[in-house]
This record gives structure tokens, sequence and C-alpha cells, in this order.
């Protein structure tokens, strides 16, 4: 295995120590303005909500079928009420929003806003993945908090700034008065509605959402004029010069067409300079319990301590501010991107790469550096990010391409010509001191 981040160290604290001022200097509002004031009308199941055929090109049966944990099978019946409960709103405490707000299939199951929106339009301090292919993933949210399916989907219902239940069970009894629901969870699971069934049946039908047959996935299967020679170069480029495969890629030794995730965290500057992590770290450190799953959410969600990212749940000064590889699939249909959404377009996200960015963050990952890459070359990769756009989406990505391509022609805020091509500057030393509060 390889190792990419710095080793964790513990936290020192030291009485007295002068460098480091702690937790009163305060936090950025949240992220970017959103015109938004609402989480809007509760997107309805459409075809494209509808469980996925196996038999796609490029589906890996034998992953698909590992993600079904033994003490909750696939059946039909359980598959149709985790549908009927992810579409609705009556799941959330003032009825206004279902995970299809920030999950909506006609977005790619993502929402389309820098960060999601939730009751009384309150908007939380994260961008919301997609939950396709979510299925694969080893852990889920962007720090890991959860890591199955099922544990997951308990979460969003009682966090205040997301379907804002005070706690599961009030969501349980908002569900069991309805009939229809008693005798659905009474058929799938042979008792009346709990807790542990609904994350059950979220879960069933989330895993239904495998996404692939793209062009990529043609092209892999032999078909060479599936994908362009632009996307065919970025394809060898993210294996080589762009050094994409050393995180988006499930082993640094072998080409990975398939997930395009290596189930790790790190810290790809994203962000970082906006933010006094050090004090933040310092509050956490003092203040957060991460054994508190609870407590985790909604620091993560609602508070100025989630950029900390999986630091929240480790504590490991080599987790600051690091956050989940996501896989790349669809990546075209869900922007804006990154755990903060503030990036708009994958020609912003290539500069952010192209430089190196975060050169003046301790705990930026040892394999983030300039990268030199050439407009063409820039162009290439994101080619090949394009041919990763499964076919129901195909003319959803289509025009995110073209709207995306307008806006960087006149907009590559990240991008930095000169550092991209320069070399790679010595990171400041990684230490975290705190000094306890007066
Ligand atoms: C108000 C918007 C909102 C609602 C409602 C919502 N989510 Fe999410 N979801 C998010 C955001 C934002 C994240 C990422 C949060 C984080 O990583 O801290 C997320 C993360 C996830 C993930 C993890 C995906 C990954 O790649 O890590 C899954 C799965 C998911 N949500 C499913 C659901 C389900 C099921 C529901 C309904 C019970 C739901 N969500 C309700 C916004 C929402
Ligand atoms: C050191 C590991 C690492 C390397 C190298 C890397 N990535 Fe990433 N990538 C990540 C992590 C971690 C995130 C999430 C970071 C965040 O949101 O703060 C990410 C996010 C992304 C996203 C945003 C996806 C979304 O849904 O928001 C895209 C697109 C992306 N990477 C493409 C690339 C490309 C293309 C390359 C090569 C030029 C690359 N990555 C190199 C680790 C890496």
């Amino acid at each position: 295995m390889r190792s990419r981040r710095r080793t964790g160290c513990a936290i020192a604290l030291f009485v007295g120590a002068t460098l480091l001022i702690v937790g009163c200097r305060p936090a950025r509002a949240p992220t970017s303005p959103q015109a938004e004031t609402g989480p809007g009308p509760i997107p309805q199941a459409g075809p494209l909500a509808a469980p996925k055929s196996l038999a796609q090109v490029g589906v890996p049966l034998a992953a698909t079928a590992a993600a079904v944990p033994a003490d909750n099978r696939q059946t039909p019946d359980k598959i149709a009420l985790g549908e009927k409960l992810f579409f609705d709103g009556r799941l959330s405490q003032d009825g206004t929003v279902a995970c299809s707000t920030c999950h909506d299939p006609a977005k790619g199951f993502a929402d389309g806003r820098p960060v999601s929106i939730g009751i009384k339009g309150r908007h939380g301090q994260r961008n919301a993945p997609t939950v396709l292919n979510a299925l694969y993933n080893q852990f889920q949210f962007w720090d890991g908090r959860a890591t199955t399916l099922e544990d997951q989907a308990v979460l969003p219902i009682q966090n205040p700034s997301e379907m804002g239940q005070p706690d599961l069970n009030a969501a349980v009894a908002a569900i069991g008065k309805i009939p229809e629901y008693q005798q659905a969870f009474q058929k799938v699971f042979g008792r009346p509605p709990n807790g542990a069934d609904l994350g059950r049946a979220l879960a069933s039908y989330e895993r239904t959402q495998v996404s692939f047959a793209a062009p990529f996935d043609s092209f892999m299967a032999g078909d060479k004029t599936a994908i362009n020679d632009s996307a065919k170069r970025g394809w060898s480029l993210f294996n080589g010069k762009a050094r994409c495969n050393l995180c988006h890629a499930l082993t640094a030794t072998k080409q990975d067409p398939t997930f395009f995730m290596d189930h790790q965290f790190h810290n790809i500057g994203v962000g970082i300079v906006r933010h006094n992590v050090v004090a933040l770290a310092c509050k956490a450190q003092a203040s957060l319990n991460s054994g508190n799953t609870i407590a985790v959410d909604q620091a993560a969600i609602s508070s100025d301590l989630s950029v900390l990212g999986r630091f929240l749940v480790s504590k490991q000064q080599a987790d600051i501010a690091a956050f989940k590889t996501p896989g790349l699939r669809n990546v075209l249909v869900t922007a804006p991107y990154f755990h903060d959404g503030s990036m708009n377009t994958l020609w912003d996200v290539m500069d952010h790469y192209n430089k190196g960015a975060g050169l003046a963050d301790p705990w930026l990952d040892q394999d983030i550096q300039p990268l030199g890459l050439s407009e063409t070359e820039i162009d290439d990769v994101i080619a090949f990010m394009a041919s990763l756009t499964s076919a129901p989406y195909r003319a959803a990505g289509e025009a995110a391409l073209a709207r995306q391509r307008e806006i960087a022609r006149t907009s590559r805020t990240q991008r930095n010509t000169a550092r991209a091509f320069a070399p790679k500057v010595t990171q400041p030393n990684p230490t975290l001191v705190c000094v306890p509060a007066h």
C-alpha cells in the first residue's frame, strides 16, 4: 500500500505557547452566496429514478453482488419501498424536503448547487455527492463518517439543516401513521416501521443505482471508436503526466477503468487558505466528540468545523482538511465541484491541479504538485472525464459540457500558468499546536 499522507501525529497541547492562537477568530460565513432561498419543490421519481439494469456495459458484477450486505438482501418490494421513501417529503420535519431534493435523478442524483439547501431554506456547508454508484463506496460522506448506506441514510433525516427531524423516532412516527407504509413495512420486514428498517429500505433502493454504460465503457470493451482521440489522450494523461490515477484509481500500479477512486482521504488544497484551520482544529479537538456520529454530522453540515474534513472523524493531524476521493463517473452532470462546491467547471478543477494548488498548506497531500499541462492536455483530460457519462445522461452531459466550456472561455478563476510550469515549492512543516483558551 502506498503511503501518500504524512503519518498521523497526536496534537500537542502547550500551555502558554505563543505561536498559534486558538479559537477566537470568527470563521468565514458559509460558502459562496447562493441566490436560492428555499429547497424548491420536491423532485419526483421519473424514468431516471428506476432501478438500473445490470446488463449495462462495464458493470463490475462481482463488486455489485459484494456490495449487498448479508442482513439486507435485495427484494423487489424492499426496493420499491426504499424508492417511495427516497422521494417522500413526509420524512422531513415540515414535509418540504425529501432525499431527492438534494439527490435529484434529473441532476445525476445531486442538486446542482454549491452547497445543499434543507428545510426552512437552511444552507449546509457541503456539496451533495451523487448517489449513483454510491453502493461501491467503502466510506459514505466526504469525510467518511458513515461506512454503510444504511448508517448514512438515517443521518440527513435528523440533521437540522437537511430534513430537520428532532430524532429518528420522529421520522418513524411520521411514516408509521400512514397506512400504506404500515402495510409495506409489514410486508417487507414482517414488523411495523422502525429506524433500522427505514435505513435498510433506503439503502436497498440506492443499491439499484448502478451507473455504467458510458462511451468509455464501450471503449474498454473493445469499441475503439466509442471515444474520440482527445479522450484517448486524456486517459493516457490521467494515468501518466497528470497523475490523477495516484488517487482516482484503486492502486497506483494498475489502471482502474471502473471506480476512479481509492477509498482514501486526501487534502488536495481546496479552500484551505480561506480558513483558519489551526484554530478550527484546536476547537474541534477541544469540543467535538468524534465518537458521537450525530455530533460529527452536525459539525460537518452545519458548522464552520466542516472544512476540517476527515479530521472530524479521526482527530489525526494528517487528516486536516482531507476529504474522500470521489469517483468520477457522470462528473459532467454533477457540477459544481469539490466538497464545498467551490468550482464551477472541470476547467477550474484542472487549473487547480495543474498549479499544484495549496502550496502554503502544510497538510497538502504529497502527491499534489505542479503538472505543467498545456491547454490541449487540459482539454484532453476533460474529454476523457466527459466520456464517463452514462447513457441516460448523454444529452445532459453534452449540454453541461457546452455550458462549462462557455463559462471557461471567459472565466478561469483557478488558472495560474506560471505556477503550473514552476517547480514544486517546499511545504511548511505540519505542526498543530493548540493553546487552551483562557
Ligand atoms: C438537504 C440536502 C440533502 C438531503 C435532504 C439529503 N442529502 Fe444526502 N447528502 C447531502 C450532502 C450535502 C451530502 C454530503 C455531506 C457530507 O459529506 O458531509 C450527502 C451525502 C449523501 C451520501 C453519501 C455519498 C458519498 O459519495 O459519500 C448518500 C449515499 C446520501 N447523501 C443519501 C441520502 C439519502 C438516502 C437521503 C434521504 C434520507 C439524503 N441523502 C438526504 C445532501 C442531502
Ligand atoms: C492526491 C490525490 C488526488 C489526485 C492526485 C487527484 N485527485 Fe481529484 N480528488 C481528490 C480528492 C480527495 C477530491 C475531493 C477533494 C475535496 O473536495 O476537497 C478530488 C476531487 C476531484 C474532482 C471533483 C469531483 C466532484 O464530484 O466534486 C474531480 C473532477 C477530480 N478530482 C479530478 C481529478 C483529475 C482530473 C486529476 C488529475 C489531474 C485528479 N483529480 C487528481 C484526490 C485527488
